[in-house]
């Protein structure tokens, strides 16, 4: 079966990977997000570690690397799921594209924008399905990620404030290279002032926000129980992107300062021609001794 571009609706004309922007979807109805389908994948999902919860108690400065310790949400996945309503619990399905089911989804919906993307941001890799099942009032603390990203809102109502990805005011180029070189957010403080500066969203069912790479953002689920589900993938130039911000990391640690990234673009070019050169030689040593070598050009997230 063909890809059904219908699916999702973004404004192709004006598309710009780095830029936010509003999106509508015909998801709701599917039969894989309905509460009884999303219950059957976590009795999967339990088994493994591809589940991840906290209580309603955490706010938008809770640290996402901790709060699942700070703020435990201590009823089971199932019961979860099954009571979302009264749970005061905000839980996510993580990597959704391990269970063979939930992978098809994840290429229906990014085989259904491939096209498009592909005219302005080629080389789509990394696939990853997330689902999210949230208790009313709870909130989604301020991070960011390290893909692309489609939020789809698909049951409840949220408010989605998301900032630029190059916004420096809210998170530092150096938080952002910690984060995408170390997976830690330590550096990536909230601070209420930060809403002021928010492009912000207000989502019901058939709408969504897309966000590029490094784009901070933070949630709040409103009076009822929210279901959506995001999709996220990573392209040449957000896995170029990233490789920049790694590279600005380490030799930042070795007191060597780099221009921020996008100012000299031939300096951005040559610097990243480096470091590609040196990750491809690495995993190729790797392989040499027969270790294992995970590329982040790979087709599909893993689920680690
Ligand atoms: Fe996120």
């Amino acid at each position: 079966m063909g890809a059904d571009a219908s699916l999702i609706e973004v404004d192709w004309a004006s598309f710009d990977p780095w830029r936010i922007q509003p999106v509508r979807h015909a998801l709701g109805e599917h039969p894989l997000l309905q509460i009884d389908q999303l219950v059957a994948l976590g009795k999967r999902l339990e088994r493994t570690d591809q589940t991840f919860s906290f209580n309603s108690d955490a706010g938008a400065d809770a640290d996402f690397n901790t709060v699942a310790r700070t703020h435990p949400n201590r009823n089971s996945t199932t019961d979860t799921l099954q009571r979302i309503s009264e749970a005061k619990a905000w839980m996510l399905l993580r990597h959704v594209q391990a269970d063979p089911v939930y992978c098809t989804l994840v290429d229906t919906v990014l085989d259904a924008i491939k096209p498009q993307v592909d005219r302005v941001d080629p080389g789509m890799c990394y696939r990853a399905g997330w689902i999210f099942v949230s208790s009313p009032h709870t909130v989604t603390p301020f991070h960011i990620d390290r893909n692309h990203v489609l939020l789809l809102q698909l049951c409840g109502t949220k408010t989605v404030y998301v900032w630029d990805a190059d916004d420096v005011e809210v998170v530092s180029d150096h938080a952002r290279a910690h984060f995408l070189d170390c997976h830690q957010l330590d550096l990536v403080q909230w601070h209420e002032a930060f809403r002021a500066r928010a492009h912000v969203f207000e989502l019901g069912p058939g709408m969504g926000v897309y966000m590029p790479l490094t784009s901070p953002h933070m949630v709040e689920i409103g009076d009822g129980a929210s279901v959506a589900m995001s999709v996220s993938y990573n392209t040449d130039a957000s896995r170029r992107r990233a490789l920049l911000h790694v590279l600005r990391e380490r030799l930042c640690e070795h007191h060597i300062e780099l221009p921020p990234i996008g100012r000299h673009p031939l300096f951005d070019s040559v610097s990243h021609a480096g470091a590609r050169a040196l990750v491809d030689l690495h995993q190729l040593g790797r392989r040499m001794l027969g270790r294992s070598s995970i590329s982040d050009g790979v087709p599909y997230a893993l689920a680690e």
